[in-house]
């Protein structure tokens, strides 16, 4: 095991693979932490891209104060309309992400979050709360390394273009239920499809990824499904490649910090009808360039 003192403090990262994913040690999210601690974790969150910490039995308000310090937080306004994944009667800012045997559920798709909004977030801080006995990691996929490893053609092919997003696996779920209509609607103008570039800079590194995901990615602008559905199956595939990514096994009191910028990630969908139940904490992003 390789313990690597990244800076003179008492936090230690244990790197999972060379690319990304560190297992975080030397630090209690029960305590208020110092400004310089939080600077260092926000370091290591962009150098890292994933930062997982363990047996942290951390209440809601410790994980809400937590996720404030790196910036404002986001609510999901969708979520209350999708199985398993409501905003319960709690902090609107949790995303509760339950599965049980009678409504078996998780996100086992690639993906990068909410990208048809405008302003997608920054990260997400996701705590363990029942894992199942076997199964349900979660899997992140480095979408800088995907970049880096296209080849130049397609590296030409993509630079400059952008690439429209959009919340449809989220309507489709609404669909055919009493009063959705306009519900749609209302949600249909709130949030319009967002146009990202294809490849993204990082705001912090300077480093480019591929931005475009099979949930929410709709078309390539100005060409058709038809048209883009090629290109983009290429770039999607790009995060299934094992060598991009890191797998990571939860218990109760395990934590996972996403830079929602740099990864897609994936829920393994290989342990129902176990119970398993997470509870998410989104940070506000900006406009990605
Ligand atoms: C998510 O996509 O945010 C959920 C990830 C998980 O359940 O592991």
């Amino acid at each position: 095991m390789v313990l690597l003192n990244v800076v003179a403090s008492k936090l230690q990262y244990e790197p999972l693979t060379v690319r990304l994913g560190a297992v975080v040690s030397g630090v209690d999210l029960r305590e208020t932490l110092d400004q310089e601690i939080i600077d260092q974790l926000s370091d290591a969150l962009v150098k890292y891209k994933v930062l997982f910490f363990r047996d942290q039995n951390i209440t809601r308000a410790q994980h809400l104060a937590f996720a404030r310090r790196f910036g404002e937080l986001e609510i999901h306004p969708l979520t209350q309309h999708k199985e398993g994944f409501k905003t319960q009667d709690i902090d609107p800012e949790i995303m509760v992400v339950e599965s049980t045997a009678k409504t078996p559920i998780t996100a086992d798709h690639w993906h990068s979050d909410v990208t048809w909004r405008k302003d997608p977030s920054l990260g997400s801080i996701l705590r363990c709360i029942v894992s199942p006995r076997v199964g349900g990691d979660t899997l992140w996929a480095d979408m800088e390394a995907a970049y880096e490893g296209l080849d130049a053609e397609t590296k030409a092919e993509i630079e400059g273009l952008t690439a429209m997003h959009d919340w449809k696996p989220f309507r489709q779920s609404m669909y055919g239920k009493p009063g959705t209509e306009q519900l749609i609607k209302d949600l249909k103008a709130k949030y319009p499809p967002s146009e990202h570039p294809i490849v993204r800079t990082h705001p912090v590194s300077g480093r480019k990824a591929i931005y475009v995901n099979d949930p929410f990615t709709t078309n390539i602008t100005g060409k058709t499904r038809e048209e883009s559905r090629e290109l983009l199956t290429r770039l999607y595939r790009t995060a299934s490649v094992p060598d991009y990514q890191v797998r990571f096994r939860w218990a109760p009191g395990s934590i996972a910090f996403w830079d929602n910028r740099s990864t897609q990630h994936y829920a393994v969908g290989d342990f129902f009808p176990e119970h398993r139940l997470m509870e998410r904490v989104t940070i506000a992003g900006d406009r990605p360039f």
